[in-house]
């Protein structure tokens, strides 16, 4: 794993663009893995301004999302298509035929996250996928004990995580208990991982994933087996790590060797 610990959220929000526009720069026609959720906000709004600064281009990328909730449509404003669509698609020129979000109002859900899986292959795979993290360690809505080598399909949210969605839906709403979703295996078959972390709610989840056992319980800290993944977190979601000083010495030798 590849720790980079930054002063605040909006350095890693800015630090997350910029890896992603070097990807696309770098092959202009990349399969990219997006996330929903509150931290890759900043993050979209900063890719949004360097595709306005003529930086970036997307009209040949392709992208999928992680996740969907079960039982919502994407013109429901909480369905996550919704959310991408208002964050990030309908400010930048992607083709929106080249967006992919799991189908949460799917006939069939039983073979959706197979069909899903399909759709990955067909694009050739993702070249970076972008991460958040649950508080309790859940990556796309892979909860504690999932499978570490699951494929996309039907999750069951963990109280926990419904706990936290609340907010996003009013008392009278239908708020959906169960999702489809990448699968760890998924997600760690992909060729390269960002995940983005702020603030010291998520602290524990990174230490986790980052020093703890490789753990169901901790789906994050499957990524330990990952090839390529950078983990992008500022100082207070850093604050529970008992490496800091040499997560931050690695980090300065990689940045002196990339210079050279
Ligand atoms: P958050 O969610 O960015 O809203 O904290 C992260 C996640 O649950 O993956």
């Amino acid at each position: 794993m590849r720790i980079i610990i930054l002063d605040n959220s909006q350095q890693v929000a800015q630090r997350g663009a910029e890896i992603f526009c070097q990807q696309i720069t770098n092959k202009p026609d990349s399969v990219i893995g997006l996330a929903t959720g509150s931290t890759p906000i900043s993050m979209y709004q900063a890719l949004i301004a360097k595709y306005q600064q003529g930086e970036v281009s997307f009209s040949k990328v392709t992208s999928f999302n992680l996740d969907e909730y079960l039982g919502l449509d994407g013109k429901h404003p909480q369905s996550y298509r919704y959310f991408m669509n208002d964050k990030l698609f309908n400010h930048i020129n992607i083709n929106s035929n080249q967006t992919h979000v799991p189908n949460g109002s799917s006939e069939t859900p039983l073979t959706a996250g197979q069909e899903y899986e399909d759709q990955i292959a067909n694009c050739g795979g993702i070249d970076i996928q972008l991460l958040g993290i649950g508080r309790n360690g859940h990556i796309g809505f892979n909860e504690p004990t999932s499978s570490l080598a699951s494929r996309t399909r039907i999750k069951t949210l963990t109280k926990e995580t419904i706990d936290d969605n609340a907010r996003f839906f009013t008392d009278d709403e239908f708020q959906p208990t169960l999702s489809i979703t990448m699968g760890i295996g998924t997600i760690n078959q992909t060729r390269a991982v960002v995940l983005l972390a702020t603030g010291d709610s998520k602290a524990q989840a990174i230490k986790d994933m980052v020093e703890g056992p490789i753990s169901a319980m901790s789906p994050a800290s499957a990524l330990q087996m990952h090839p390529n993944a950078i983990i992008i977190i500022d100082e207070a979601a850093a604050s529970l790590l008992s490496q800091t000083d040499l997560y931050k010495h690695i980090e300065q030798q990689q940045l002196t060797l990339q210079k050279t």
